[in-house]
């Protein structure tokens, strides 16, 4: 089988932290590292490659200022762009990071024509539209990480909550990545509804804290906002591309009529293989549900209107 080459674009928090998972399992046998911050990716990719001994390691990591080095990737992770500040909603970042995204798209489809990409960069959902109208590539092949994050928090506050393994924990959400994002009625503890370990205020209050957990990190960090559990978000997708391991995740694509919705990247569950997306799973919503994921969309129709 041909080598699977990888490329970080953006090596701020999440793009090393992404790079630094890669190495560890050895996911890839040639990573890139792109940052336009002079030598900063050149320096983590020596620094990373630094601990080939301790991992008996053979992935070759490449550091470089020129995004023309990502020429014939496999998978690209798009991770460049501002990041929130004390107070700010993702949409706060979309003029900047919608710019930069465009550019990228834009060389994303000539350097590497057959790639994977991964979107990380926020606004999420509104940043996965951009790339997938400027590269003009299939829906499959262009995948938000977003919700799958929200997921993953939701299952952490529901441990110290109620003391139950995350493994045990199935959290859907569903919609944007963002304040209206959808915490799915059927989310469930091995098949048994969460009314049966909490009561409903309790619930109430945990879906709060999952929609406002990126910004309580931001708050605290004061700097930079998330990296380690954003990081493990995008591991989770390249690991199933990477294995063609045909398992399900929540990430933002494409839809193009699922859920009654078109032209809008939202996120819902999705079957990734080595090809991208397989396959969009359309789950039962409730009446209330399905009004709460079109208003969703049609809030972000309305933001990339202009893009
Ligand atoms: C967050 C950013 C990564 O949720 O969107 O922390």
């Amino acid at each position: 089988m041909r080598k699977i080459k990888l490329s970080i674009i953006g090596a701020g928090a999440v793009g090393s932290n992404v790079a630094f998972l890669t190495f560890l399992y050895h996911l890839v046998p040639e990573l890139v590292l792109v940052d336009i911050k002079g030598s900063l990716a050149k320096g983590l990719a020596l620094d990373l490659e630094d601990g080939r001994f301790f991992l008996n390691s053979n992935t070759v990591v490449k550091g470089a200022d020129k995004i023309k080095e990502i020429s014939g990737s496999d998978i690209v992770v798009f991770t460049a762009g501002i990041s929130r500040r004390p107070g700010m909603s993702r949409e706060d970042l979309l003029s900047t990071n919608a710019k930069i995204a465009k550019e990228v798209a834009l060389k994303v489809k000539k350097l590497a024509p057959a790639s994977i990409v991964i979107v990380v960069t926020n606004p999420l959902d509104i940043i996965t539209y951009v790339f997938c109208k400027y590269t003009g590539f299939k829906r499959e092949r262009i995948i938000g990480m977003g919700l799958g994050l929200d997921a993953s928090r939701l299952s952490n506050l529901i441990f110290h909550k109620i003391g139950i393994s995350p493994a045990d924990v199935s959290p859907w959400i569903l919609g944007m990545h963002g304040k209206e994002m959808l915490v799915a009625k059927f989310t469930n503890i091995k098949g048994m509804s969460m009314g049966k370990f909490i009561d409903s205020e309790s619930w109430r209050k945990l879906k709060e804290l999952t929609v406002n957990r990126g910004a309580e990190v931001v708050k605290f960090l004061r700097c930079g906002s998330a990296r380690f559990a954003p990081a493990l978000g995008v591991k989770q997708i390249l690991e199933a591309i990477v294995f063609d391991k045909r398992s399900f995740v929540l990430a933002s694509i494409m839809l193009q009529g699922e859920y009654g919705i078109r032209n809008v990247c939202l996120g819902v569950p999705v079957l990734i293989s080595r090809r991208g997306v397989d396959k969009i799973l359309e789950v039962e919503l409730d009446k209330e549900e399905k009004y709460l994921l079109k208003r969703a969309a049609s809030y972000l129709s309305s933001c990339t209107k202009s893009l």
